[in-house]
């Protein structure tokens, strides 16, 4: 991949790169739709990585290719980024480039050809991926010593302001701080982290991913009310976000919500709490009690929050019908992607489960991947 890379940078471009660098893609154990209301998730990296080639500009110019774009290059000017000027992918690196200066901080432009094989539109953070990859390498292309969690902001500064996404810190938290072999253990206020082992082949687990392939229309407008109905929750209750509302009075304060809050509430309160018995879970060394938890927090998103679907339901329903220990839908929802943790020797009865239950369904046919907990954002040549 590397040597591939480099080279096509250079046919594009026409010199070498400075460096190549990757920053991967994530699937999320536990604790979505908790990250805009400061709570805690639980995401491991996934092998599949947007990978960089860049090299530093002296003439303020941006220069953007992607192996996955129509061929052309787009060329800006880094002083004149703004808001809504960028359509379609590039605006993700362009983003975290303005999100700099944003920042006041002294970046200038570069040539940058980047090559992912993070699945786009399948909710596994294809986006988040392109903006880290392109954060580490101006972080360190230009000296700007910041550290992964600020870099974590600029990019969903980039992505909130930029490209004009409502979306919380997860993502590109997990894309910049993963660590091999574990599950990151975030606090979406402070940004601390924790590396949780994860050991799934040590345990005869394996962790599937059935990415439905879909992705419903409603997603950016629904993503962006339910944000507005958690912030607004919070305020009724004189809270400062609903992290701060603990599971043991969660009873009173639904009390006095009103009817359409009250799920919303309760589905971040009791899912803040799944991913606390879901890291005892692991720290106990017992990977497979994750699997009820998993099932649990699918029922919430579905019931209470309401960012499920016919295919996720159906995945979830089929995969845990054919043996799956527990399974989820993971990310933003309406659409994307399945998780399905199940013992090594039952996952082919799990995806076949799901392929004959969407055919039989009249749904596209799944796309499965594996997911092993792997490496965040990092230098690779
Ligand atoms: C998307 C957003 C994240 C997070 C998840 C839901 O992936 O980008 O910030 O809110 O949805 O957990």
């Amino acid at each position: 991949m590397n040597t591939v890379v480099s080279g096509d940078f250079e046919r594009v471009h026409g010199h070498a790169p400075e460096g190549l660098w990757a920053a991967p893609g994530r699937v999320n154990l536990i604790g979505e739709h908790t990250d805009y209301s400061d709570g805690f998730a639980l995401p491991m990296a996934l092998p599949q990585t947007a990978v960089l080639a860049a090299r530093r500009r002296t003439d303020g110019l941006l220069r953007l290719h992607s192996a996955q774009g129509d061929g052309r290059v787009t060329e800006l000017r880094v002083a004149e980024l703004a808001p809504g000027v960028v359509p379609g992918w590039a605006r993700y690196p362009a983003g975290v480039v303005w999100a700099l200066r944003e920042r006041g901080l002294p970046v200038g432009g570069a040539d940058l050809h980047v090559d992912s094989t993070v699945p786009a539109g399948a909710g596994l953070s294809s986006s988040a991926a392109l903006e880290c990859v392109v954060a580490v390498a101006y972080e360190e292309l230009y000296g700007l010593g910041l550290g992964r969690p600020e870099l974590a902001r600029v990019a969903q500064y980039a992505e909130n302001h930029f490209a004009g996404v409502p979306c919380g810190v997860m993502d590109q938290m997990a894309s910049l701080c993963c660590t091999g072999g574990s599950a990151l253990h975030l606090d979406s206020r402070s940004l601390e982290v924790r590396q949780v082992p994860f050991d799934l082949a040590g345990h005869g687990l394996r962790l599937l991913v059935l990415d439905t392939r879909v992705k419903h229309d409603l997603a950016d407008g629904a993503y962006a009310a339910l944000r507005a109905g958690c912030e607004r929750a919070a305020r009724l209750l004189g809270l400062p976000a609903l992290r701060d509302l603990a599971e043991a009075e969660l009873p009173g304060a639904l009390s006095r919500l009103p009817a359409e809050l009250v799920p919303l509430v309760r589905h971040v309160v009791t899912e803040n709490a799944r991913v606390e018995q879901a890291v005892a879970r692991l720290a106990d060394g017992r990977p497979e009690a994750l699997g009820p938890v998993l099932t649990e927090g699918h029922a919430s998103l579905r019931d209470d929050y309401g960012v499920s679907c016919p295919e996720t339901d159906l995945a979830v329903e089929a995969a845990v019908a054919a043996g799956a220990l527990g399974a989820r839908m993971t990310g933003g929802g309406f659409g994307g992607s399945v998780i399905a943790l199940v013992r090594s020797d039952g996952a082919g009865a799990v995806s076949d489960a799901v392929t004959a239950a969407f055919t039989a369904a009249g749904f596209r046919t799944p796309a499965v991947l594996e997911a092993l907990p792997s490496t965040g954002a990092r230098r690779i040549g």
